[in-house]
């Protein structure tokens, strides 16, 4: 096939550019037809671009290898989905399959959890804001409640007192792991003596039994040991519960926060090798139950794996609509995707990857998405071949917190599609119209146009 006639570009001579195994990075390539054996074509053909495409093969396996890397380790290990990091029903429904329960943090997501046919007893109800009708709902059916603050407690305490019933509860902690900036503006501090002094009170009153511990540190954290840190200081605080209070703490849920094969902008080390494994994470934590646990105890270990079950599983695919040359000589590409629909570009970096072989070589190239905004950047100096309109751009991975956190800004958000594990794919969201956008809206009738 006779090469594409191309501008000659004058690009200025980068030493140290190659890579230590010699490579130009000039023609290296990353091209990615398909996903799970469905070409970007019949994707795109079928359900129109931008789309979200989610593999129900990696969701199903990512999910196996955190419960395999723990429960090997340990004799009672329970997942809770974290549904703000997606909470798409059929990306729940693949993971409740799985066995997950539900974990949530506003009464939208609870009741997301109950729509979905997920009994009370299998949600764990976390979050800083739990109205009073929300409480006294998940109180009823039985939820696991973990308690945020010291207005939640008296809250809880007002409603066991109307119901007359004790509540269980569990309390969130936070503490210092080595993580910084510390996460402290959830649940009680332990270091400072705080949770510790709430529980004194919860006891003192005696309508709310604590028979839970939760803490979640971070999110993306690169160091497993912080997990032993944190899971040394729970245990020996449930184990002060014990003694000083006769409190049985009947599980330890020590959150999410495990990284997925993402790269934080500003890292140097590509995720292969700045990424540790999963394992790394459930030996330092079973390591430090096992250090610190009565013989013979084993409370539930509850992990709310959020990022590190679904990121890997999104894919975006989106289409350059247009090609520039900047004023500073990169070029320039606008695709029809953007920060409208990938939140999470403002912290990482993502792979961007062609759908088919370009000849040409590969030039440092900013990738907009279309909405009339500076900030709409989703890589400001990738290396991409030459890219003619209309060529197709599949960004991964994308599949935690930008199906949840996208935003409706000037344009429509796209279909989402699965693939399942027997190649079929299945619309699991449709693209957006006018109507979704303005089911809501009232026009006042003196302003109707006549
Ligand atoms: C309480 C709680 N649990 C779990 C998660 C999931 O975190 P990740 O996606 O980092 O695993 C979050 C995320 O913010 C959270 O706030």
């Amino acid at each position: 096939m006779k090469a594409a006639y191309e501008k000659p570009a004058i690009l200025r001579l980068e030493t140290g550019y190659l890579n230590k195994f010699g490579n130009s990075p000039m023609y290296s390539r990353k091209v990615r037809s398909q996903i799970d054996a469905v070409t970007i074509d019949e994707l795109v053909e079928r359900f129109g671009s931008p789309l979200f495409v989610f593999s129900e093969r990696t969701l199903r396996r990512k999910y196996r290898e955190v419960h395999e890397a723990f429960a090997t380790r340990y004799p009672h290990v329970v997942q809770a989905w974290s549904y703000k990091t997606n909470y798409l029903k059929a990306i729940c429904a693949v993971f409740h399959e799985e066995g997950a329960l539900a974990e949530v943090v506003s009464p939208f997501e609870y009741e997301k959890a109950r729509a979905l046919g997920i009994p009370g007893r299998d949600i764990i109800f976390n979050g800083p804001h739990k109205p009073m009708a929300a409480l006294r709902r998940a109180v009823e059916e039985g939820a696991q409640i973990h308690v945020d603050h010291l207005d939640e407690i008296q809250d809880l305490e007002q409603l066991a007192a109307e119901l007359g019933t004790q509540i269980p509860i569990g309390i969130r902690l936070n503490m210092d792991t080595g993580i910084h900036p510390q996460w402290t503006r959830f649940g009680l501090n332990l270091d400072s003596g705080q949770a510790l002094d709430a529980v004194k009170r919860i006891h003192a009153k005696g309508r709310l039994v604590v028979t839970g511990l939760h803490a979640h540190i971070g999110t993306f954290i690169l160091d497993p040991e912080a997990y032993r840190r944190e899971t040394e200081k729970m245990v020996q605080f449930a184990n002060l519960l014990q003694e000083r209070f006769g409190y049985t703490i009947e599980y330890l849920d020590v959150g999410g926060g495990f990284p997925s094969k993402s790269r934080l902008k500003g890292t140097y080390l590509p995720p292969e090798v700045a990424v540790p494994h999963i394992d790394a994470y459930a030996e330092a934590i079973t390591d430090a139950l096992y250090a610190n646990l009565a013989p013979g105890v084993f409370p539930r270990l509850i992990l709310e794996t959020g990022r590190a079950l679904v990121d890997e599983a999104g894919f975006l695919v989106t289409t350059v609509v247009a090609t520039k040359r900047l004023a500073d000589g990169r070029r320039g590409y606008v695709a029809d995707a953007g920060l409208n629909d990938l939140f999470t570009s403002f912290w990482y970096r993502f792979t961007i990857e062609t759908d088919r072989e370009v000849q040409g070589m590969n030039e440092p190239a900013m990738v907009n998405g279309p909405l009339c905004m500076n900030i709409d950047v989703i890589d400001e100096g990738t290396l991409l071949p030459p890219l003619r309109r209309g060529t197709r751009l599949v960004i991964s991975p994308v599949g935690a917190y930008n199906v949840t956190q996208w935003m409706q800004f000037i344009e429509y958000r796209p279909a989402v599609v699965l693939v399942g594990e027997d190649g079929s794919v299945e619309l699991i969201r449709e693209r957006e119209d006018l109507s979704d956008i303005e089911r809501r809206e009232r026009l006042p009738a003196r302003l109707h146009r006549p």
